[in-house]
């Protein structure tokens, strides 16, 4: 996730940039950059890699003056070059901005500016931002702000400087964070705390909408609307590490927390204006394409795997494609049957793990079509595919995968129903209402997300026990696999997943008195079955947690517990229902003491065979 800073005052801005970007590169990050105004000019630094290739390009010649912005760069549109990293600035160089999020119709902004003359220096979404500010200025710079505002959709919190007003930064948000910190005859801007933590504790939280005009001296905030907003001074007690985690204890609570956005980025710029159909203007198939293939395989490892059975159920339900799907480390030694008629696609949230690189390669070879669906731009796999699908879920710390996991859902669900647009093999109607449930998802995960405490109870409970059963039909069966694999990861605790229908060819045999079973029963077409397996695992006095969707009355009659989940449509309800498990493994490994970011004997990424 990009990570933003600006400083104003009387004082070396620079020094407060590079400071404030390497407490945000927890963050994660692929280039950096500076822009500091020296009285007369303002001078822009930038560069690929780790923030010490950009300390080191300017250490014998630091930028001199007491304004600037700075940026870490987490790609999104464009690859992490020099020139696609922030700060960005128009024609004029008059203007300055650096921006975290997406400009959802910036291709239709950038060709009407190139059109009126302007010259784009970089491949991203960001830079239509500046020459935007320089066409509608009017030569007062917080109107032009607004009117900017007025024509940009998307996420974004922005920074903006211009030489021609040096006595002030314009700052605002819309789904990112973004905090002011309040010093002494200077002041300080960043996308969060840690940023600032060092210089001041007293901060102003900037909410979506909101306009901050930002002084040495003065900090003057205005609404959407232009009238004042008077903010309370929130006083940080955190300490710097927890700062970075934004207040949660650990990454993967606030990764967890983090999906309703990472969800809602995931699908941004993929849905059509009017609802009605999926855009993947990434991939322009077309039925000829879909025809040139008789046969999908998904690759992946761990989670990505587990997401990948999930896309399988959605591509063969909606495209009526038949698809394979395979774990990286068995599949290119199992000699597949791979050729020019075979679409591969890989998931991999890095990007870079080496059993799904070289499933990747050696399909290639045999003369797949490849697809990648990864979280890292620029990654090993994003370079090796030939085409590529972007889950836009930030930075993922946590060795444990979140929202990695729900983003690889949303957008697989998004590719086989635009798959099945193309074949035509879902009705208009079905296609509209799939969209429109999918729009609800992320206010539906952030609702799942609210009320945690019966989750703390359960892991304190039950976070002593040996084992724990996880137990699914259908799509349930899946979310089941995940649920089981973040509880054993981070907790340790043995935990196994199972078809529902299955338990009585063997596994049935380990459910006795005590044991807890984690019932998943959302599935409309199997629930009766669903209901039968629960009872046969109730009749061993099993500890039964069954988890439903909202409206569902009947489960609790058979089962100790149970966690709702909101209601949608039972294909999408695997986004919500892994939630409260995500939370379980959480809880019970902090109730056991676990390391929870980083658990024993595991790595984030695995690069080695
Ligand atoms: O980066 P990738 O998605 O390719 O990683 C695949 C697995 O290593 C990863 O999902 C792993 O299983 C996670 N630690 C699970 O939480």
């Amino acid at each position: 996730m990009c990570g933003i800073v600006g400083y104003i005052g009387s004082g070396e801005a620079a020094e407060f940039l590079l400071e404030g970007l390497s407490k945000l590169e927890y963050r994660g990050y692929d280039s950096a950059g500076i822009a500091v105004y020296d009285g007369s000019d303002v001078r822009v630094e930038k560069s690929v890699g780790r923030l010490a290739a950009l300390r080191d390009k300017i250490r014998e010649d630091m930028p001199k003056g007491s304004l600037g912005i700075g940026h870490t760069r987490w790609a999104t549109h464009g690859r992490p070059s020099d020139s696609n990293a922030h700060p960005h600035t128009d024609c004029s160089g008059d203007f300055v901005i650096v921006h975290n999020g997406i400009i959802e119709n910036y291709l239709g902004l950038k060709e009407d500016l190139i059109e009126k003359g302007h010259a784009f220096k970089s491949e991203t979404d960001t830079e239509v931002v500046a020459h935007l500010l320089e066409e509608v200025y009017n030569g007062d710079f917080e109107a032009s702000v607004r009117e900017v505002l007025r024509r940009i959709e998307g996420s974004y919190s922005l920074v903006f400087m211009s030489k021609k007003h040096p006595d002030r930064l314009i700052c605002t948000k819309q789904d990112n964070p973004l905090v002011i910190g309040l010093g002494e005859g200077e002041n300080f801007v960043a996308s969060d705390i840690p940023a600032i933590i060092a210089r001041t504790r007293r901060t102003f939280i900037m909410n979506d909408g909101e306009v901050a005009v930002v002084r040495k001296d003065s900090i003057e905030i205005t609404n959407r609307r232009g009238e004042p907003v008077t903010k309370k001074v929130f006083e940080v007690n955190w300490n710097a590490e927890a700062a970075e985690k934004g207040g949660y204890e650990h990454f993967m609570l606030k990764e967890i927390h983090e999906q309703p956005k990472a969800v809602r980025d995931t699908m941004s710029q993929r849905i059509a204006k009017d609802g009605s159909a999926i855009v993947m203007d990434e991939l322009k198939w077309d039925a000829e394409f879909l025809n040139s293939f008789n046969k999908i395989y998904i690759v992946a490892c761990g989670t990505a795997y587990h997401a990948g059975l999930v896309g399988k159920f959605y591509i063969e339900k909606l495209a009526r494609i038949v698809v394979e799907v395979d774990v990286a480390s068995e599949f290119r030694y199992r000699d597949p049957v791979v050729d020019e008629n075979t679409l591969l696609i890989v998931v991999s949230q890095s990007g870079e793990t080496s059993d799904t690189l070289a499933a990747l390669k050696e399909s290639k070879r045999l003369g797949a079509k490849t697809l990648a669906i990864t979280n890292v731009v620029g990654s090993s796999i994003a370079r090796e595919a030939d085409q590529v699908l972007y889950t836009w879920a930030g930075p993922e710390i946590a060795v444990a995968s979140t929202k990695a996991y729900t983003t690889q859902l949303v957008l697989m669900f998004m590719l086989a129903l635009y798959m099945a647009e193309i074949k035509k093999t879902v009705k208009p109607e079905r296609c509209r209402e799939l969209i429109s449930l999918l729009k609800k998802l992320p206010s539906q995960v952030s609702e799942t997300l609210s009320d945690v405490e019966p989750i703390k109870t359960f892991a304190k409970h039950y976070g002593f026990n040996e084992d724990v059963f996880y137990i699914g039909r259908s799509l349930d069966y899946d979310v089941a696999l995940e649920g089981a694999l973040k509880l054993k990861e981070v907790s340790y605790i043995h935990a196994e997943a199972y078809a529902a229908g299955e338990l009585k060819h063997g596994t049935l045999a380990l459910i006795i008195e005590g044991v807890p079973v984690i019932a998943l029963a959302t599935q409309k077409s199997v629930y009766e079955k669903t209901l039968s397996n629960i009872k046969e695992v109730k009749a061993r006095d099993a500890v039964v947690i069954g988890i439903a969707a909202e409206g569902d009355e009947e489960l609790e009659k058979y089962v100790d517990h149970v966690m709702k989940v909101p209601e949608t449509d039972e294909l999408l309800i695997p986004l919500l229902t892994v939630v409260p498990l995500q939370l379980l493994a959480y809880y019970a490994a902090i109730t056991r003491g676990c390391d929870v970011d980083k658990p024993r004997n595991l790595a984030k990424s695995v690069t080695v065979e």
